[in-house]
């Protein structure tokens, strides 16, 4: 009798375990902020998915996250990859705003990342053509009309907002120039491209979250690889050349049935880490 409810004990925590093991999830920012900033975030994770092991990863101080994006990929790659190599199932990903071109550098340079979901939050993919308020506290003699001067210059590119500066009536220039954004996307030829393409494909799911009332992503739909045309008209993402030729996977993602789009209306760029809304309609279901 005593041996049965033994038994019977061990089978019940076994269950439990098999319940809790979510994936952990690493998280990383963007331009101007840290790791303090997705406290509400953290905390929702805590209390859907009890036990979840959470990173925020916080190597750069405000201003470090204007170095350039390659950069920024090595040192968070260095901080990634041991929680990596600690998580026999795989890690899930999430990278708020610049961040997000962050992630897509290290996915794709990083041959053996096991990452499940990517979730991508508010993040500019498709690049940035838009005066904001981050814009003129960095270049207050710059509106979007003329940033290119100052982008598409070898000193422009160590910046990282040049980085994925993506002027719609400069478009030879942004290929030719553009050291990050144009290379990821195989927009310009890259002799590690299929390579690239190969690793980022590892991810299980994509997910893209954005919404109209962003106020800083613009176009906002670029948080779901949708950008203007030279009229500035938005084309959505499947018009897209990168995604018709399927330059680095993300049509190969959609066949798959693994890219996912999530669009909220009413959050301004700085809350989306801090919407329960949002947590629960976008984010939550990709944390298992
Ligand atoms: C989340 O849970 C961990 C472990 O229980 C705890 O240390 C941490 O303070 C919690 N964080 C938040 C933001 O709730
Ligand atoms: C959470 O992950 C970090 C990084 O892999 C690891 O150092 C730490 O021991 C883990 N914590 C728990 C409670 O498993
Ligand atoms: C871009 O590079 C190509 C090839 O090097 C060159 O022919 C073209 O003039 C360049 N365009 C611009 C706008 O710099
Ligand atoms: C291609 O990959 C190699 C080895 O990882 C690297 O040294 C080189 O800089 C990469 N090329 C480009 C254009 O990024
Ligand atoms: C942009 O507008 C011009 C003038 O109206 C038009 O000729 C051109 O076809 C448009 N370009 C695109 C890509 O729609
Ligand atoms: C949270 O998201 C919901 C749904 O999109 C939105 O209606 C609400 O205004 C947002 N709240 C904040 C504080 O951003």
């Amino acid at each position: 009798m005593m041996k049965g409810a033994c038994v019977w004990s061990l089978v019940a925590v076994c269950v439990l375990c098999v319940c809790v093991a979510y994936k952990p999830v690493i998280i990383i920012h963007g331009l101007f902020d840290t790791s303090a900033d997705f406290i509400n975030l953290h905390r929702f994770i805590n209390l859907s998915h009890p036990g979840t092991n959470v990173t925020v990863l916080d190597l750069f101080d405000r201003s470090a996250s204007l170095q350039p994006l390659w950069k920024q990929v090595e040192g968070f790659t260095k901080a990634i990859y041991p929680i990596m190599q600690n998580s026999a199932d795989g890690v899930h990903l999430i990278c708020y705003s610049q961040g997000g071109l962050v992630c897509r550098g290290i996915l794709s340079t990083l041959p053996e990342h096991n990452v499940h979901s990517f979730i991508s939050l508010s993040s500019p993919q498709a690049g940035q053509y838009g005066d904001t308020d981050y814009l003129k506290y960095l270049f207050p003699q710059f509106v979007k009309s003329n940033l290119y001067h100052v982008c598409y210059t070898a000193v422009g590119q160590k910046i990282s907002i040049c980085n994925y500066w993506n002027d719609p009536h400069h478009r030879d220039m942004y290929i030719n120039s553009s050291d990050y954004l144009a290379l990821l996307n195989n927009e310009r030829a890259n002799p590690n491209s299929t390579a690239w393409k190969q690793n980022f494909l590892r991810i299980e799911k994509l997910v893209l979250i954005g919404g109209a009332d962003d106020g800083v992503i613009t176009p906002w739909q670029s948080s779901q690889f949708g950008f203007y045309d030279e009229n500035e008209t938005v084309v959505e993402m499947k018009n897209q050349k990168v995604f018709l030729m399927d330059f680095f996977g993300l049509k190969t993602l959609y066949a798959r049935g693994d890219l996912v789009l999530c669009s909220m209306a009413g959050v301004a760029h700085v809350f989306w880490h801090s919407n329960e809304t949002v947590y629960k309609t976008c984010i939550e279901k990709w944390l298992t």
